[in-house]
């Protein structure tokens, strides 16, 4: 695993961090039978993780600039460098009591991803990975998949919510052109975890609309270091302006956006 000065800063922020959440996950079980539910509960540990990080990075790489699903951004005096966080990726999992979740984190340097980390604390799974030092799951490097024929696929996707039903439309089009081709389906319920296990070859390539750059930051360079492709979904290369991702190894991520392209 890489063992960067860095890559300790970003590990020690997450593990603090995680250790609230998995104590909060505990706690959701209770609330699941509550009149009131959880929701509140778990907008607060998304808060509380977010400012864990916020500090720890704050603290040890002090200056740098943020920006954060739940704060927004924080200008840093140090205008090369900005920490793009998503605190708890995988809320309706989390919500739901589901181990499917996780922390990301990473850090762009005059405009450019160096380095990305993907915490699922739940599970102790630790993706991470630095420019030129490859992708690593624990102390295991990362590779994504041989496969190349994409009738063999298992390729994952995100569905937008009732309240996002205005992408439902073009996602049932492009969930039909995809199925026509692939292997099967499969939607996990967390953007970051989707790239990480692309990254791992455990699933061969994925798409999703309506993102944000902190669903997807850290997930872009777990991807690339792990030998995979990765664009937006129109096959562009401003997957963290336009919200949209579509990964896999060379011949998956071609075959993917084709499907797409085609819908
Ligand atoms: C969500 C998850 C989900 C994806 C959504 C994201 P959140 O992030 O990554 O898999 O389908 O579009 O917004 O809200 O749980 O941080
Ligand atoms: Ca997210
Ligand atoms: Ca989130």
């Amino acid at each position: 695993m890489i063992r960067s000065a860095l890559m300790n800063v970003m590990t020690t922020a997450a593990v603090k961090a995680g250790r609230g959440l998995k104590r909060d996950l505990g706690e959701i079980e209770n609330l699941q039978v509550s009149v009131k539910g959880p929701g509140d509960f778990v907008s607060a540990a998304d808060q509380r993780a977010e400012k864990v990080l916020f500090e720890e990075l704050n603290k040890s790489r002090p200056g740098y600039g943020f920006l954060m699903e739940e704060s927004g951004v924080v200008e840093g005096a140090d205008k090369t460098h900005r920490w793009i966080i998503d605190p708890l990726d995988g809320t309706t999992n989390f919500l739901h009591g589901l181990p499917m979740f996780a922390i990301s984190v990473a850090l762009e340097r005059e405009g450019q991803l160096i380095a990305g980390l993907v915490y699922n604390p739940a599970t102790d799974d630790m993706f991470v990975a630095e420019k030129g030092q490859g992708a690593w799951h624990n102390n295991r490097r990362l590779r994504v998949a041989e496969r190349r024929d994409f009738a063999d696929a298992l390729v994952a996707c995100g569905i937008p919510p009732l309240g996002r039903a205005h992408l439902h439309p073009r996602f049932k089009q492009e969930l039909g052109a995809v199925i026509a081709k692939c292997g099967n389906i499969r939607r996990m319920g967390a953007a970051s975890l989707d790239m990480a296990m692309v990254a791992a070859g455990q699933l061969d390539c994925y798409w999703e609309r309506g993102l944000s750059a902190w669903d997807i930051a850290a997930g872009t360079i777990l991807v690339k270091e792990a030998g995979g492709y990765v664009s937006d979904a129109d096959g562009h290369d401003t997957m963290l302006e336009s919200g949209s991702i579509c990964v896999g190894n060379e011949a998956m991520h071609r075959a993917l956006l084709t499907a797409i392209k085609n819908a």
